[in-house]
């Protein structure tokens, strides 16, 4: 007589979740698959018994289910079966560190998420919620258990799953390597027999207030179109459990379901800037985390002052400067509760060393009036002090520095001190925006923006000079920024000794120059071939204008505050 053949272990697909996600009504569409068999919690009974949590059903429940998790984990969940996959479904909370390594090694694993804002209304229903019976964090390990094992798993969301069953269902079935079978999408024979799923008119297994309406089912319901309100005695625990979830969010695959976003995500300029650590009020944080209050006077009217700092080989450049100038537009400002020097200088330098940056990189510094106790435009809101925002980013000159740019003249004016002085240096950049947009449709790097008497003021971002017969101009500064990079600029064409003269200027001068440039912090010394289709000299770069490019860059590499090395730190 020949052998009994050996029964086939089939391939177990574990689907992690916490309670109140739609993972009963998962576990019923992968049941409806002609190759897969089911298993609910088969890890619950070992949970009861490690943690000796208290269940209404716990005795009963401990009687019909082996509470030996290793066992269950050997013979239940890897055990030999019929069909080609055997699904699991567990509850991130049951995964405790009695449990042969196994468990997270073998089979296929998947996340399903639930934002807590739709877990917790509903969840009080069974048990009272906590941060350990929702399992938000302990699937966030799971996650990060299953990627240093070399296999990040798949994530899902269960509001997406309710939106776009079939897009969510194919993609998952597509990232666990399997056929997507379209009876995934409806059900309406299972119900529980000891742990695996059953013809409906077998016995039920499990606490029925927790199916019951998943039984009556036939397919995921629809979302409803407005959320619960929300049980504000869960504020805390909402909050504990945001962070965990978001972090999971970002993992779905963003081609996937209802997910989808509207526009794929843009490149960035210097892909490096993906991970950079950002300083928000007193703390670093990963560049997808770091945001500011929506009750910031920044959001609420543009109420912040701010600079942009470069960095050259391990010094930041005239950063003392830069601060005055911050300090300056706060006081102007009235900004009150503003911290000190030395603390926003080693904040900078946190940020730059936690980073990495000691070149090549560049700081938008912004220090907002702080948020206020409720939304208005009153600075008496603002009762928690300002708030320092550190962003440093690799950038190198965002000008093409060796060829020259082309500027058109804005029609949007400059402010005047008779609106808002330009002398403080403040986030409400509207005005210069709207130059910009200018700049944009006419395919110009930049815009000229005049004064309120039609004389060239600046470029909505940088300084300008021009040269003519020898002599260097540059306008006043009464209504433009008086730039740091425009002051070094003046000392260097002196130093180089060439005459400088500082007073209006009118559009004609500069379409009639024999070289133009601009200055700024970001751009450095950038050449200017073309204004309004005027080409400027004869469209190339001019002598003066390579002259001080060359000083500039002495000083650049010379010049500066250190940024502490490790050991002086
Ligand atoms: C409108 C405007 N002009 C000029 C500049 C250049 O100033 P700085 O040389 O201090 O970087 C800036 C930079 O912040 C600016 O926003």
């Amino acid at each position: 007589m020949a052998p009994e053949a050996e029964a086939e272990s089939p391939v177990v697909i574990h689907a992690w979740s916490a309670p109140r996600s739609l993972s009963t009504s998962l576990m019923y569409s992968f049941a409806q698959r002609d190759d897969m068999e089911v298993l609910d919690e088969p890890l619950y009974a070992n949970f009861l018994r490690a943690t000796g949590v208290d269940r209404p059903y716990r005795q009963e429940l401990l009687s019909k289910m082996d509470p030996d998790g290793n066992q269950v984990v050997k013979e239940v969940i890897f055990g030999p079966g019929d069909k080609k996959y055997r699904y699991c479904k567990h509850i991130s909370k049951q995964h405790l560190p009695n449990l042969s390594s196994d468990l997270m090694k073998k089979g296929k694993h998947f996340i399903l998420i639930r934002n807590p804002l739709n877990i917790l209304p509903s969840f009080d229903k069974v048990v009272p919620p906590s941060f350990m019976e929702l399992g938000i964090g302990e699937l966030v390990s799971i996650y990060s258990e299953l990627c240093g094992l070399g296999s990040p798993p798949p994530v899902i969301d269960a509001d997406d799953l309710q939106q776009d069953p079939e897009a969510v269902l194919s993609g998952l079935c597509e990232d666990l390597s399997i056929p997507f079978q379209s009876q995934m999408l409806n059900w309406n024979c299972f119900l529980f027999l000891d742990g695996k799923l059953a013809p409906r008119n077998l016995m039920v297994y499990g606490p029925p207030w927790w199916y019951g309406s998943v039984h009556k089912s036939s397919g995921f319901s629809k979302p409803c179109q407005y959320p619960l309100t929300f049980p504000f005695a869960f504020y805390d625990l909402l909050e504990q459990c945001l962070p965990f979830y978001n972090m999971l969010k970002r993992q779905i695959r963003k081609t996937r379901g209802p997910q989808q976003p509207p526009l794929p995500d843009p490149p960035l300029p210097v892909p490096a800037n993906k991970n950079i650590l950002v300083w928000v009020g007193d703390e670093l944080l990963p560049r997808d985390s770091a945001k500011i209050s929506v009750f910031d006077s920044v959001v609420q009217g543009g109420d912040a002052v701010w600079e942009g700092l470069r960095i050259y080989d391990g010094k930041v450049f005239k950063l003392d400067e830069h601060l005055d100038r911050l300090f300056d537009s706060a006081k102007a400002m009235a900004f009150r509760n503003v911290p000190t020097r030395d603390w926003i200088k080693d904040a900078i330098f946190k940020t730059l060393i936690a980073n990495g940056m000691f070149d090549n990189a560049h700081i938008r510094l912004s220090l907002t009036r702080g948020k206020k106790v409720t939304s208005g435009m009153s600075p008496g809101f603002n009762l928690y002090g300002c708030a320092l925002i550190v962003l440093a980013e690799w950038k190198p000159p965002v000008y093409d520095n060796s060829h020259g740019i082309k500027l058109v003249t804005a029609t949007t004016r400059r402010n005047s001190p008779n609106s808002i002085d330009s002398k403080i240096h403040h986030n409400n950049l509207i005005n210069n925006i709207l130059a910009k947009i200018e700049g944009n449709l006419a395919q110009a790097e930049d815009a000229i923006m005049l004064d309120k008497d039609g004389f060239v003021s600046e470029t909505n971002a940088t300084n300008i000079f021009m040269v003519k017969r020898g002599i260097v101009l540059t306008p006043h500064a009464d209504y433009c920024l008086p730039g740091i990079t425009r002051a070094t600029v003046m000392d260097l064409v002196v130093k180089e000794n060439f005459v400088l003269h500082e007073r209006r200027i009118s559009l004609s001068e500069f379409h009639a120059a024999d070289e133009v440039w601009t200055t700024g912090t970001m751009g450095e010394i950038t050449p200017v071939v073309m204004i309004d289709g005027r080409e400027i000299g004869d469209g190339e770069i001019g002598p003066v204008t390579r002259q001080i490019q060359n000083a500039y860059k002495v000083l650049t590499a010379g010049l500066g505050v250190p940024i502490p090395r490790i050991a002086e730190v």
